[in-house]
């Protein structure tokens, strides 16, 4: 059922600052919600986009340990780089705050308070690990151990990193602790539990009947944990990061991460409007949605949710909460541990220029129905065949054959012929495909469909030939030219919310300006943003009360008539720009991205994955070398008796042609000279046994190898892997000596 609503409130995941943003969050959640909220505010809807970073947590504490630094430094060095990484690429949240802020810690212990005040809360003891030495409690991540199910060292508590088993640190075999190195003991431990059992008809209720239009990924994972019972949550933790649990008794205890981060929410909200924030989380006229990764959808949907329920008070519910699935990197799963990403911050250093092509291409291969990849070879043929050879092109086109016949003007129309009243008629009809598309969550489809608005025009401008139409008959040329600037216009509107920095550089070449939308940046001092700077000649800006009529506040802009101004309301209409108007500088809107840049990229990610192999390799073959063979059947003493096993001394050597293992070496048993063909060319060259005291058994009958007559065998040892070492008396003795 739609509801109508007066405002939208959307929020992002909080990233976890322990570590930079990958274009797999980028696509999953970012540029998503990005793209929604600049389409919302292009319509002149009131919308407040909140995010920041979540700074608590295990992890955190982990990376401090590893580097020597605190935790607040790390957070403090990711919060930064995250947050310029989201500016960088224009997503421009009305704030980006911290859960380890004072606002953060007063609201979310408040939060937890009120809930323990009010009994929501069950206590349950249960026996934990503990590290005697160092005192404390240990998270899974913090007990190191075998994993029970693959034999490799240094599996964590909660996960096998080499077999990716789920695991308990129970089920470690010879478990320790990572902080002391000392055996785990149990101890007793008490807290507190959200009985989300409690909630689970509510929940059933609100989701399985109340949202069937969820995405299907969402929808299944809320029916699958309902349906399967819920259980009691714990919300603290034994932990010395994070919010202090806020009661008597509880020292050495923080709020669980997944209990203060959501709150994290409402405390961005509270920091950036404290006057004001009610209305956005507790009025049923907002639509509150929250975009997030698959692996936060239990978190978002049934936690969060029961939490707000249990907390009362008027906080609204999510009205959706699009969630995608994951993104792959060439093919393989993105993953930090393993540097297997295109990291923001790289990204934005390396493609100066390019923040619009990485939108576009996340969006354009978004994992919205399932995972989904990114090829760097797919990223150059975007932007190459899609952005700059129909999209740029088109534009170009358009405006540099204005300023070449009309001085730059736009020139006016005569009567259309029928093929442009085609091509204009075209645009309406995207423009609901792609509004339907956004309301929907559908990014990647309207993307598609905004595409094809640029693909209208410049096929448009192939078939007319403006350029050859000019050397005959410049009053068609100018109609011509005045559909395709209508198109443009189109483009400048409609590629805003998914390539904001080439619809603003668009908007300049037109010199029109976007006149719509609410900035909440400022925080309580709520603005019209209706232009933006060094847009359009003109800057207006007016400042009105929080909740004042956001049209009304439009037509009293001071630009309201002056200026070229479009808004989302414009899209697919007739004459956006009228003619006379006169046109900036054309700009080339995309550049090509050449082999060098793509082969860049695929050299380093080659190169990390041939590390990666190595060491995989390296790690294989010394759990090969451990592989002890089991004894073979027993022999008597008469059969041992029976070897005539000497030392000797090699005096020549040499491979035998043809072959890679095989090595003829001349002996000195002290009996004789002979010869004795060996398979340890891979492990010794023929100068490095010259001279080399060995041990053989002199009396294996003869065997022709190669065409070679061998008598006897050299005696080697050999590890599970395959690797060979001859066997050399302790002290030179003479040739001939007799072994047993
Ligand atoms: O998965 C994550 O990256 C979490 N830090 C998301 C938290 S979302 C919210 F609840 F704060
Ligand atoms: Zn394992």
């Amino acid at each position: 059922m739609e509801k109508n609503y007066k405002r939208t409130l959307v929020t992002c995941a909080l990233p976890y600052a322990n570590g930079p943003v990958h274009i797999g969050h980028l696509a999953g959640v970012y540029v998503p919600a990005d793209i929604y909220v600049r389409y919302l505010r292009m319509k002149g809807e009131d919308v407040l986009y909140v995010c920041g970073s979540d700074e608590h947590g295990v992890p955190i504490t982990i990376k401090a340990r590893q580097q020597g630094c605190t935790p607040q430094d790390i957070v403090d060095r990711y919060h930064k780089i995250i947050k310029d990484s989201f500016a960088g690429l224009g997503i421009n949240f009305d704030i980006y705050g911290r859960t380890s802020s004072k606002v953060h810690e007063q609201n979310s212990s408040e939060f937890f308070r009120k809930l323990y005040d009010e009994d929501k809360f069950i206590t349950r003891e249960s026996e934990q690990y503990y590290d005697p030495e160092a005192k404390t409690f240990l998270a899974d991540r913090y007990i190191v151990g075998t994993c029970p199910k693959c034999g490799a060292e240094g599996a964590y508590g909660d996960q096998c990193e080499k077999c990716g088993s789920t695991l308990s640190p129970e089920e470690l075999i010879n478990p320790k602790s990572k902080l002391s190195g000392a055996e785990p003991v149990k101890k007793k431990t008490t807290h507190w539990y959200l009985p989300l059992n409690n909630y689970e008809s509510w929940l059933s209720e609100w989701i399985l009947s109340g949202h069937k239009e969820w995405r299907s990924n969402v929808y299944g994972q809320c029916e699958s944990w309902i349906d399967g019972g819920l259980q009691p949550r714990a919300v603290s933790r034994d932990l010395d990061w994070g919010v202090p649990v806020p009661v008597e008794g509880a020292e050495g205890k923080v709020l669980y991460v997944w209990f203060d981060a959501p709150i994290g929410y409402i405390s961005n909200t509270q920091e950036l409007l404290p006057q004001s924030w009610g209305k956005w989380w507790k009025s049923e006229d907002t639509k509150l949605v929250h975009f997030i990764g698959k692996d936060n959808i239990v978190f978002h949907c049934i936690v969060f949710p029961s939490m707000l329920k249990a907390y009362g008070d008027g906080y609204i519910l999510p009205d959706n909460v699009p969630s995608n699935e994951f993104l792959n990197l060439e093919g393989d799963k993105i993953s930090t541990s393993r540097n297997w990403a295109v990291w923001a911050h790289e990204y934005l250093e390396q493609f100066p220029g390019k923040e619009d092509v990485l939108r576009y291409v996340l969006t354009a291969n978004a994992p919205e129905t399932k995972d989904n990849d990114f090829s760097w070879k797919d990223f150059q043929t975007r932007n190459n065949s899609e952005l700059v050879a129909i999209f740029g092109n088109f534009v170009n086109r358009a405006i540099v054959l204005t300023h070449k016949y009309f001085g730059g003007k736009v020139p006016a129309a005569g009567e259309l012929q029928d093929i442009d009243r085609e091509a204009l008629a075209e645009i309406p009809a995207l423009r609901a495909s792609i509004e339907k598309n956004l309301e929907g969550y559908h990014f990647r489809e309207a993307l598609k469909d905004a595409m094809g608005i640029a693909r209208v025009g410049n096929k448009y401008i192939s078939d007319t030939e403006p350029w050859k139409v000019a050397k005959t008959d410049m009053e068609r040329t100018a109609t011509i030219l005045n559909v395709c600037l209508q198109i443009c216009a189109d483009l400048a509107i409609v590629f805003e919310p998914f390539t904001p920095f080439a619809a603003e550089k668009l908007r300049k070449m037109l010199d029109v300006c976007i006149c719509a939308g609410v900035d909440h940046r400022k925080g309580e001092q709520e603005t019209v943003n209706t232009f933006k700077e060094g847009e359009c000649a003109a800057r207006h800006t007016v400042s009105a009360p929080s909740g004042a009529d956001i049209a009304a506040m439009s037509a009293s802009c001071p630009g309201a008539g002056k200026c070229v101004c479009l808004s989302w309301d414009k899209l697919g209409q007739e004459n956006l720009i009228p003619a006379e108007h006169q046109l900036g500088a054309a700009e080339l809107l995309f550049a090509k991205i050449e082999d060098d840049a793509i082969d860049a990229q695929l050299k380093r990610l080659a190169d990390i994955k041939a590390e990666r192999e190595a060491a995989a390799a390296a790690a294989a073959a010394e759990e090969a070398a451990k592989k002890i063979e089991p004894q073979k059947a027993e022999v008597t003493f008469e059969q041992f008796d029976a070897m005539d096993i000497r030392t000797a001394t090699v005096l020549a050597a040499e491979r035998v042609p043809k072959t890679d293992k095989l090595l003829k070496l001349s002996i000195d048993t002290g009996i004789d000279q002979r010869t004795i063909v060996s398979g340890i060319a891979e492990y010794y060259s023929p100068e490095e046994m010259v001279g080399k005291q060995i041990c053989i058994l002199a009396n294996l009958a003869p065997r022709t190898i190669r065409g070679i007559e061998s008598k006897g065998m050299i005696l080697m040892a050999r590890q599970g892997d395959g690797k060979m070492r001859f066997i050399t008396p302790q002290e030179a003795l003479v040739n001939g000596a007799q072994i047993g």
